[in-house]
């Protein structure tokens, strides 16, 4: 019986979640589009909501690198049972990103703070990852990466 329980906390998922490019800068950048949050405050709220839901893991990581983004997306690639990904202004033009996050096994949820599509900018309005995320949250600020938690957690 306790074999038996152990097995099943083995197989509790791992959920990752990677931030972009300017994202360390959160609390700092303009309030109107993404609110008075710091990363720091979004990982612990991530982080503990994941915990809540029985995730025996989350990783939270940030990098202003596309390269180490790729690295990262790579090593978790066969690893995580979900990943939740805001990759800055990567979104719009890294295909790099979009090809790393083909590799990623398990299903990747793209998540904004602000409303991409109604964003003043038009290269903003397009994201060049959505094809190989399973699903697209944007402009529901932190609870958009609650939403997405919540979501993987419904499903794993
Ligand atoms: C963002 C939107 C991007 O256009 C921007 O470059 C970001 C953050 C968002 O969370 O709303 O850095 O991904």
């Amino acid at each position: 019986m306790s074999g038996w329980c152990g097995e099943i906390s083995m197989l509790r998922p791992a959920v990752a979640v990677l931030n972009g490019c300017n994202l360390n800068m959160l609390g700092q950048r303009n309030h109107e589009h993404y609110g008075t949050i710091t990363l720091a405050e979004l990982d612990d709220l991530v982080t503990g909501r994941a915990a809540a839901l029985g995730f025996a893991a989350c990783t939270c990581f940030q990098t202003n690198h596309e390269g180490a983004m790729v690295e990262k997306i790579q090593q978790l690639s066969q690893s995580v049972d979900g990943m939740i990904i805001n990759p800055g202004a990567w979104t719009h033009y890294s295909f790099a990103i979009h090809d790393a996050l083909e590799l990623v096994a398990a299903p990747v949820i793209e998540v904004h703070l602000s409303d991409i599509a109604k964003r003043k900018e038009e290269w903003r309005r397009r994201s060049v990852i959505s094809d190989v995320c399973a699903r697209t949250i944007s402009g529901k600020g932190p609870a958009g990466y609650l939403e997405a938690i919540g979501w993987l957690a419904e499903r794993l």
